[in-house]
């Protein structure tokens, strides 16, 4: 069984009415006209660009996912076994359902059903989440399309302890701040018993980061370039996509890659959904992503 629930960030235009979707254009306008310019990582995950990272997850030069794959492979019943059932599961930022797939059915082992919600600004990522635990008809399947907290807020308290997925390295999309600010608004939320599952990647030298967020067939650049290619479709933008290039920077003090994209010359933007008019100069940078080590 599976249901729906969408508290914000709607596919289509007409619909980003709420005040979600109202503060994710208010964050867009105030990082475009920062110094330096910058946007929201969240805004990588519409249709297009799930599909994109997707396709980053099976890359060679990104092992993160294929990683945790091999971790959860290996200890997914030993997590389920030291919770104690009945768990409830959810995970936050879910992508396309493996990972979830293989605790439920380490759950299942030892329970004979069980509730597990997802949660994730992305519709595709929701879908494909749905798809790929189909097969499981005793899990009752929750789709909650809103941000981590907003999500978790929905989840109910009843029906087992719940076990929080939190996978594939999302954490390292926070700021460092940001990040202990959320883990302890998670664990606000939690009662004794319960738990938070993390999953991030340890720290990688250099010549074997870059590749991973510049691969050779430039996925990630069209991922990364999909920001500005969402901007024109959805809030009325006139980037030209074709000045602009995809740039990956390690800072090794920070430990953390970023992604940007550089103007290969001098522009001027309109944003007509925000009533922005935007000046780029030759060179300029907007800085998209950070993932820290
Ligand atoms: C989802 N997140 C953990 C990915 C990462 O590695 O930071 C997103 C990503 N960005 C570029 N490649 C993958």
């Amino acid at each position: 069984a599976t249901r729906m629930q969408s508290s914000e960030w709607s596919a289509s235009r007409s619909a980003k009415t709420d005040s979600s979707a109202d503060a994710l254009s208010q964050t867009i306008r105030t990082g475009l006209m920062a110094s330096p310019k910058r946007l929201p990582a969240a805004l990588l995950y519409d249709d297009v660009g799930s599909t994109l990272f997707e396709a980053i997850t099976m890359l060679p030069e990104y092992g993160v996912t294929k990683a945790d794959l091999r971790l959860i492979e290996a200890h997914a019943s030993d997590v389920v076994r030291a919770m104690g059932e009945p768990i409830r599961g959810v995970e936050l930022g879910p992508g396309n359902g493996a990972k979830a797939k293989m605790f439920l059915e380490a759950a299942l082992d030892l329970q004979p059903e069980l509730s597990f919600t997802a949660i994730d600004v992305s519709r595709s990522a929701l879908e494909s989440c749905r798809r790929t635990l189909e097969v499981l008809p005793d899990v009752d399947v929750e789709l909650v399309r809103a941000n981590y907290l907003e999500g978790l807020a929905q989840v109910p308290k009843e029906g087992g302890k719940r076990l929080i997925l939190f996978l594939g390295s999302n954490l390292s999309n926070f700021e460092r701040s940001e990040s202990r600010a959320f883990l302890s608004s998670v664990r606000a939320r939690l009662a004794p018993g319960e738990g938070i599952l993390i999953a991030t990647d340890l720290e990688k030298p250099k010549a074997k980061l870059l590749p991973a967020y510049d691969d050779a067939i430039g996925v990630t650049s069209a991922f990364n370039k999909n920001v500005l290619a969402r901007l024109n479709r959805e809030w009325g933008a006139n980037f030209d996509l074709s000045a602009f290039s995809h740039e990956i920077r390690y800072l090794e003090a920070e430990r953390r890659i970023e992604m940007h994209l550089r103007a290969s010359r001098s522009m001027r933007v309109n944003v007509v959904a925000l009533d922005v008019e935007l000046a780029l100069a030759e060179g300029e940078t907007i800085w998209t992503e950070s993932s820290h080590r």
